[in-house]
């Protein structure tokens, strides 16, 4: 939710930034803007659109500068246009902000700001910022910066230039991500690793409440509550590589190829056949909490919240522990009642989720033990959980989350066979899982060599309906959730997903002859109830799709269309079904004509509520 960069060092900082920018340019992608440094005055330009149009606004128009900060916006406060893109500047344009977050009481700010005679031009919450800064600037940035915070009542990622101030950057946090690389006299800061690594492996996470005054050759951290801060650096092993599109149309494409490669990581080193059991070193502290556990709570949104839901299935019925599911968003305003004996457990992708990462501290004021499963190394939910298993899915860019949700939901395999080994599942059961769960790498492989063809001619069929339902019953319920996510936001085709049973509760007065209808119908303990409400859509002329367990040539029978996927157990099924459901999303938005990895409204990681 957007993005931030800033440069300063002996480079070009144009060039840093707006390559950073387009790196960044998941995160954001509604308006974008660069300010820089000269010697007389802050060079700025600020355009509505993509990141491209910045570019070609400024190419071969921008003065020479080594200092400079840039933004590329997903909106909340003030429609996208020129004047609300970022940077954002005072009365006297001496000092430019780029803000990723939102300052809640900005409106009183603002009041307070137009009394001393300050004059605003925009709708953005951000624009308080520099004004306060102005406000309170006597000679020092870093102390104007602090004392602005001490104003602000909200979330804020900050990169700050100042003309009075030629040769630092000021940069600050707090509830938003920033990480700071150090190269050799130069340093670029940015809401994420992506826009880093092309310049150094090594980086600088900010805490809350740190502000960094940064010079070419040197930086000062201090911490507004505590004082001094010893700059801690660590050495990322992302690539560059990892972050491109290696060959492929759409990032979302060479993430749903990268599947069978991402689980393999997941798992290795993660199984003991010997013992029919996993091991997950990142929560080895808190395995007995876990397996005397009287209750989970899961917490999470959008596609982390479904890989939840799967987790609390497989959970269940392999460790016989009580599990619930919550939104972090209604987590966080609720009295949760958490008993001593409950653990949560935060999932995300991004690991900075506002409300997820509000979730967690929500958790653990009241004294919860809080693990996370998480992607990105580093992130704020990864720091802050008490212990947590990383799923080691690799970047993940396409704003439709794929190849994370494939890992999330084979570390609760690997975290279920591991509780369910300690509390009640003989070593042979243990085994078996460890079997199958091997072979799903290879399975998903096949399909993804075996699938494309018949996929795309469904999405051929398919792609100018206006409505999808997506049924499923047990562990392939949320992955019916999941498929309808992946067409709502992608191809902006309206989809439910439901499970199998619901649909004549309501939703069956949808069906008509007009509406497909996925079905996932594999041959699990539940496929006899499955293939009745398939009778009930066809009964009503409703098209199936259905997703079957392969050699079912019954199921190919009762329906329109079918996608067989192999055999697995039970509760690995989701990792198989899932797979012709995102390319079935893809395929149809590709043939839309639209941009798959920027759908409209939305961005890769929501770090505002
Ligand atoms: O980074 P997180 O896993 O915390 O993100 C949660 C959701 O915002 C995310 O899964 C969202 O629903 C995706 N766009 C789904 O494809």
């Amino acid at each position: 939710m957007c993005g931030i960069v800033g440069y300063i060092g002996k480079d070009n900082a144009t060039r840093a930034l707006i390559s950073g920018l387009y790196r960044l340019e998941y995160r954001g992608y509604d308006s974008a803007g660069i300010a820089l440094l000269t010697k007389d005055n802050i060079f700025l330009k600020k355009v509505a659109g993509r990141v491209s149009e910045l570019d070609n606004a400024i190419r071969d128009r921008v003065p020479d500068a080594s200092i400079g900060i840039a933004h590329t916006r997903w909106a909340t406060h003030g429609v996208p246009n020129d004047i609300n893109a970022h940077p954002h500047t005072d009365c006297e344009k001496r000092f430019a902000v780029v803000h990723n977050g939102i300052i809640e009481n900005y409106r009183t700010l603002k009041k307070f700001l137009e009394k001393k005679g300050h004059r605003f031009e925009t709708d953005t919450d951000t624009e308080v910022i520099p004004h306060l800064i102005e406000e309170f600037y006597d000679n020092d940035l870093m102390s104007a910066v602090k004392k602005a915070c001490s104003y602000f009542k909200g979330t804020y990622g900050l990169a700050i230039i100042s003309l009075a101030n030629p040769d630092c950057l000021v940069v600050t946090r707090m509830g938003s991500p920033l990480v700071i690389g150090k190269g050799k006299d130069e340093y670029i800061v940015a809401s994420d690793l992506a826009a880093i690594i092309s310049y150094t492996d090594k980086v600088i996470y900010l805490n809350d409440g740190d502000v960094a005054e940064i010079h070419p050759d040197r930086l000062r951290i201090e911490s507004r509550e505590f004082g001094p801060v010893a700059p801690e650096i660590e050495r990322v092993t992302l690539s560059l590589e990892q972050i491109e599109r290696g060959g492929y149309k759409h990032f979302m494409l060479k993430e749903i190829y990268e599947q069978p490669v991402i689980l393999r990581d997941t798992i290795r080193g993660r199984l003991n056949y010997e013992e029919g059991i996993a091991r997950l070193h990142g929560i080895a502290n808190y395995i007995e909490k876990l397996r005397d556990a009287e209750r989970i709570i899961i917490i999470a949104c959008g596609t982390s919240w479904h890989a939840g839901l799967i987790g609390e299935y497989m959970i269940e019925s392999l460790a016989e522990i009580p599990v619930e599911v919550e939104y972090s968003s209604e987590f966080r305003y609720r009295r949760p009642v958490l008993k001593k004996g409950t653990i949560c457990i935060v999932v995300s992708q991004s690991g900075e989720t506002a409300d997820t990462l509000a979730a967690l501290r929500e958790a653990k004021r009241h004294g919860a033990t809080v693990l996370g499963i998480c992607n990105v190394v580093g992130s704020s939910i990864a720091r802050e959980t008490d212990a947590g298993i990383y799923i080691h899915a690799g970047p993940e860019i396409g704003v439709a989350s794929t190849k994370a949700f494939m890992a999330q939901i084979m570390t609760f395999a690997l975290l279920s066979l591991l509780l369910g080994r300690l509390r009640r599942l003989p070593v042979d059961e243990g085994r078996d899982i460890i079997n199958a769960i091997r072979r799903i790498p290879d399975q998903i492989q096949s399909l993804l060599e075996e699938l494309p063809g018949q996929i795309k001619e469904l999405a051929r069929t398919f792609k100018d309906h206006r409505n999808f339902l997506y049924l499923g019953r047990g562990y392939n319920f949320p992955v019916a959730l999941e498929g309808a996510l992946k067409l709502k936001e992608i191809s902006y085709i309206h989809a439910e997903g439901y499970p199998a049973a619901e649909m004549k509760h309501g939703p069956i007065a949808l069906i008509d002859k007009n509406m497909p209808v996925v079905v996932i119908a594999i041959k699990d303990a539940i496929y006899d109830k499955v293939i009745s409400n398939i009778e009930e859509i066809r009964t009503r002329q409703g098209i199936v799709i259905a997703v079957g367990s392969e050699g079912d040539s019954q199921l190919k029978k009762n329906v329109d269309h079918i996608i067989y996927v192999p055999k697995t157990l039970d509760h690995l099924y989701p990792l198989l079904t899932i797979l012709p459901l995102q390319l079935l999303a893809y395929y149809i938005a590709d043939f839309r004509g639209l941009d798959v990895d920027k759908p409209r409204n939305l961005a890769k990681s929501v770090t505002v509520e």
